[in-house]
């Protein structure tokens, strides 16, 4: 009932050309798996370009970023109406961003406002850091960053929003959460977050993405637990082994 969905987050990787030759050689095998809803996320500088290059393929484009302004001085930054100029997709309160540009709940709820006004599917990402998981904090974190991230969203278009679970300790790191576990996380704490904010229909629709050293070799174990809907891919998505994690998550 969820589609399958798949995305790779470039961070800030790839010049244009780079980024270019990068679609070029996974198109045809992104293209062969119409079953999953598939997304790249480069860098800013790439969006125009890759914008014209995966134009009616099926593949979708996303920015990692946006600012919640229609627009003014805010040196650096890049508005909704921009983002969408060359986007259906952008990510919101990756767990870098939190760290590094002191981004918030707050941040994120603002953005994700921004984001679904300007007709963009929001990535929003959550997740608890290695001090947190060690100390039995995951549940309290993520519902808090739930409850706060997505406040004040109307239920008509929750469902359009796609929450992406990365524990910060599982990230860039290769220690990958367990598919069992991710998927507890997923099925006891944050879709029920969703359910009291949006009631269990929408909540049942909305897809929840595991993310966090997902690699070629270690996708199909999530992909087959009741509540991972798919992933947000990192180091892997910027070789040809995203395409074996596109096809794992063929339902
Ligand atoms: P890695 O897949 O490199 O661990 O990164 C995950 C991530 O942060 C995706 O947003």
């Amino acid at each position: 009932m969820r589609k399958p969905f798949v995305a790779g987050n470039w961070k800030m990787n790839k010049t244009v050309d780079q980024a270019s030759v990068l679609v070029q050689e996974l198109l045809p095998g992104l293209q062969a798996v119409p079953e999953v809803e598939k997304v790249l996320c480069p860098p800013f500088t790439s969006l125009m370009v890759l914008s014209a290059q995966l134009a009616e393929t099926g593949v979708g484009l996303g920015a990692q970023n946006l600012h919640w302004e229609a627009s003014g001085a805010y040196t650096g930054e890049v508005s909704p109406s921009m983002v969408k100029e060359f986007c259906n997709y952008v990510i919101i309160g990756h767990s870098e961003r939190r760290a590094y540009f002191a981004e918030t709940d707050e941040t994120v709820n603002k953005k994700l406002k921004a984001a679904l006004a300007a007709g963009l599917t929001p990535i929003v990402c959550i997740g608890e850091s290695l001090e947190e998981y060690e100390a039995g904090q995951t549940s309290e974190v993520v519902k808090r960053q739930v409850l706060q991230g997505f406040k004040e969203i109307d239920n008509a278009i929750a469902s359009q929003i796609v929450v992406a679970y990365e524990p910060i300790w599982a990230i860039g790191t290769g220690k990958a959460a367990t598919s069992e576990g991710a998927n507890a996380v997923h099925r006891d704490f944050i879709r029920p977050v969703l359910a009291s904010l949006f009631g269990s229909a929408i909540a049942q629709s909305i897809r929840i993405l595991y993310g966090g050293s997902v690699t070629a070799a270690n996708a199909a174990e999530y992909f087959k637990t009741s509540d991972i809907d798919g992933a947000l891919v990192g180091g892997a998505s910027l070789k040809p082994d995203f395409l074996k994690i596109v096809e794992a998550a063929r339902p």
